[in-house]
């Protein structure tokens, strides 16, 4: 249930799925096309992850993690080249995308401290909607009623293959292997976590992503939005609404 009431105006819309299934880029071009917000609250756990480290707190020391979390203010920026993650006024863009992060992150956001923090700071940036949220948990528990789900995949390999090359362009000593089994113990603990899992909300619509440009999955998804916004604004004739 969400613990904040809503005064909603636009739609919301969720986009969940696995690591290396094109979510980031996909979620971002889907919000710029629409004129929407982008939140990666992949980034939220990841900024809470490197700050984790710098402050030398255990991950399972809950207290601490709480504390910390309360001291953090996660924003995003807007720049000619995509968006900046800033923590209390700091950008850590880069900071937060090394595979030791990714580690730490996958470790800490099963937390509930974490969890709870950040569940309630998502909900206060995206309740007022045209928004495009990004993560694990957003149409399952962060929004449940968005207006629109998505759960975004593909197959195992090809999500190593692409976290690889992307690595591999910021000049990270990888291998394809390497990453391909980062990518499935990411997974792995991402699904079988207490609080939060990975999973596909009922009502979401799946998106295979293997072997289909950028490009396209984000049209087919922009159709999909469009239709809701339509029908949103009730001029639709009866019978030619978008149903989910
Ligand atoms: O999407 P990403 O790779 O930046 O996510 C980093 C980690 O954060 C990943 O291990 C899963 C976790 N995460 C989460 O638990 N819940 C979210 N809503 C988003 C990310």
């Amino acid at each position: 249930m969400r613990d904040i009431p809503s005064p909603r105006t636009g739609i919301i819309v969720a986009i969940d799925g696995p690591s290396g299934a094109g979510k980031s880029t996909v979620a971002r071009l889907l919000a710029e096309r629409l004129g929407y917000v982008y939140i990666d609250t992949g980034a939220m756990y990841r900024a809470v992850a490197l700050s984790v480290k710098r402050a030398s707190i255990a991950p399972e020391d809950e207290v601490a993690l709480e504390e910390l979390c309360r001291g953090l203010e996660i924003s995003f920026e807007r720049d000619s080249g995509g968006y900046r993650v800033l923590v209390n006024g700091e950008d850590v863009s880069e900071a937060i995308r090394t595979p030791e992060i990714s580690q730490l992150t996958s470790r800490i956001s099963t937390r509930k401290a974490v969890r709870d923090v950040l569940l309630h700071e998502q909900r206060r940036m995206g309740r007022s909607g045209n928004v495009v949220l990004e993560g694990r948990d957003i149409g399952s528990v962060v929004f449940p009623d968005a207006d629109v789900k998505f759960f975004l995949s593909a197959s195992a390999e090809e999500r190593g293959k692409r976290r690889f090359l992307e690595l591999r362009e910021k000049g990270e000593d990888v291998t394809v292997e390497s990453t391909i089994a980062e990518v499935a113990a990411r997974d792995a603990r991402d699904e079988q976590r207490e609080i939060a899992p990975l999973r596909m909300a009922k009502d979401a619509l799946l998106v295979d992503s293997t072997g289909v440009s950028i490009p396209d999955v984000v049209a087919r998804m922009e159709i999909i939005v469009r239709a809701k916004e339509t029908e949103r604004a009730g001029t639709v004739p009866a019978g030619q609404g978008e149903s989910r």
